[in-house]
């Protein structure tokens, strides 16, 4: 297939990257600040200029977004907005704009994290957009039927984002372990599915 992953240049789009390629799989591989083509989520001009570019894929990757932590009466508009625009608006807006761009019978992989069903102290505007992201995929998957599949990876802590801040990489899921959720997801038949990946596919 030929792939848009966006966010190709992080933690876990690195990992998704290689993945796709081992399964031989074409990559169009998008950053934000790096990268040959670079996109900015929270500009839905930005995205379409992205589908311009690529043309027709067979479907789509998203592993980025950003949203704001912090405990609630710290957060501001501001905060609430960024995590809008980018990680939920961004996301929505790449199926939104994907729509007659990626080949009819393609999908759509996006990302939330594992706040969004499990919230801890200071990520109510980080669940909040996840939660928002993982609705709109289950209905976007209704609307979408016999056109498109909308799924949703959730990530557990990835290992070497804990190892990053000094953390102990465990309890988390290695990079290249959480990749395999999203090469099943593009790769297969399921839709208005949420994978919850926080440890390693067992593959059936
Ligand atoms: N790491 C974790 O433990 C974890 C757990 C649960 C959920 N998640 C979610 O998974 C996603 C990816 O996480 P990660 O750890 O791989 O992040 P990361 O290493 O920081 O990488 C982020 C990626 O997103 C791109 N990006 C940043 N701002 C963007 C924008 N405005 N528009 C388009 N692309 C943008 C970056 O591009 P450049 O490099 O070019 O700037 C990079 O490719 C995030 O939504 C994160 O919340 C992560």
């Amino acid at each position: 297939m030929h792939i848009l992953l966006v966010g190709a240049t992080g933690i876990i789009g690195n990992a998704v990257h290689e993945a796709l390629l081992e399964h031989g799989h074409r990559v169009i591989a998008a950053g934000h600040t790096h990268g040959k083509l670079t996109v900015d989520l929270s500009n839905p001009r930005s995205i379409e200029e992205l589908y311009t570019l690529t043309g027709s894929v067979d479907a789509v990757i998203c592993a980025a977004g950003r949203a704001r932590f912090g405990p609630l009466d710290e957060l501001g508009d501001d905060d609430f907005n960024l995590s809008i625009r980018n990680k939920m608006m961004g996301q929505v807006n790449l199926v939104r704009s994907g729509l007659g761009i990626v080949a009819e019978g393609g999908s759509f992989t996006l990302t939330t994290g594992g706040l969004s069903q499990n919230p801890e102290a200071g990520t109510s505007a980080v669940s909040m957009v996840g939660a928002g992201i993982e609705a709109f995929a289950r209905g976007a998957a209704i609307d979408l039927k016999q056109r498109y599949r909308v799924n949703v990876v959730s990530p557990g802590w990835v290992a070497e984002t804990r190892q990053q801040m000094g953390l102990d990489p465990m309890p988390g899921i290695w990079a290249k372990d959480l990749a395999k959720y999203y090469v099943y997801l593009a790769e297969g038949t399921v839709t208005g599915e949420v994978a919850n990946a926080d440890e390693p596919l067992v593959s059936s």
